[in-house]
């Protein structure tokens, strides 16, 4: 089984996933990460994210694994561990920036669309990112589209950088999940969207064990719909 989730930034499809994944004991890729890894490293050596060339370059020649170290999984860019720039404002921005570009999305594509059907035969996988379920995955059986007032998914966003012990301005992140959003929403390659067949949660006003508790019920259908045309 192959579950799609996509949605703005800030809206908690990494928490949903990662619940998933546990409860499932499904594989799970943050497809954002990919994205992420780029701008980084076009940031890294010191070019313009919006250079199409250097983006392109960086995303054709990523060099970028999770090894375990002591435990956890570590992200790593040319053997130097990356784990906590990865999820700072300037690399998302940078993201944003080099995944409105074609060649990009073309260099990440065959990985994502390879890592899901690797994985879909055995327990299942499970894609976070903006294009899911539209372009790497329009076949999966479960789609979502979480989506959630900007103001509360700033306020998520502040809460979850303070807590990874960044200082956070409310007001400014709120103007970059904004910016990022417009962004993403109306770059002509992938753009994001609900596929005509997602399932659509708005996040705004539910605790994180609602979401998941109505996500469940959701692949608790289509499990059960499977094992019946399967016997
Ligand atoms: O975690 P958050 O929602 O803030 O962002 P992310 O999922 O880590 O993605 C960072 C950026 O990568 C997004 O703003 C998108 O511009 C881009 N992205 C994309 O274009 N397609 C994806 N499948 C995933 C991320």
């Amino acid at each position: 089984m192959i579950i799609a989730i996509d949605g703005p930034a800030g809206v908690g499809k990494g928490t949903l996933a990662k619940k998933l994944a546990t409860h499932y004991s499904m594989s799970y890729l943050d497809t954002g990460t990919l994205y992420r890894a780029v701008g980084l490293s076009v940031l890294m050596a010191g070019q313009n994210p919006a250079d199409t060339t250097a983006a392109a370059s960086a995303a054709q020649g990523l060099d970028f694994n999770f090894k375990p170290v002591d435990g956890s999984f570590r992200a790593f860019i040319a053997d130097q561990d990356v784990t906590t720039k990865l999820r700072t404002q300037d690399v998302g921005q940078a993201a944003s920036v080099v995944s409105a570009i074609p060649a990009v999305r073309a260099a990440l594509k065959d990985f994502q669309v390879h890592f899901a059907a690797t994985h879909s035969t055995a327990r299942g996988v499970i894609l976070d990112g903006r294009d899911i379920g539209t372009v790497i995955c329009p076949h999966a059986e479960v789609k979502f589209f979480l989506d959630a007032r900007p103001e509360i998914r700033a306020q998520r966003r502040v809460k979850e950088l303070r807590e990874a012990g960044r200082e956070a301005v409310y007001e400014t992140v709120l103007a970059e999940i904004i910016d990022r959003d417009d962004r993403d929403r109306n770059r002509s390659d992938a753009p994001l969207k609900a596929a005509d067949d997602a399932i659509l949660l708005d996040t705004s006003d539910l605790g994180i064990d609602d979401v998941f508790a109505k996500a469940c019920a959701v692949v608790e259908k289509q499990r059960a719909r499977a094992n019946k045309s399967a016997s």
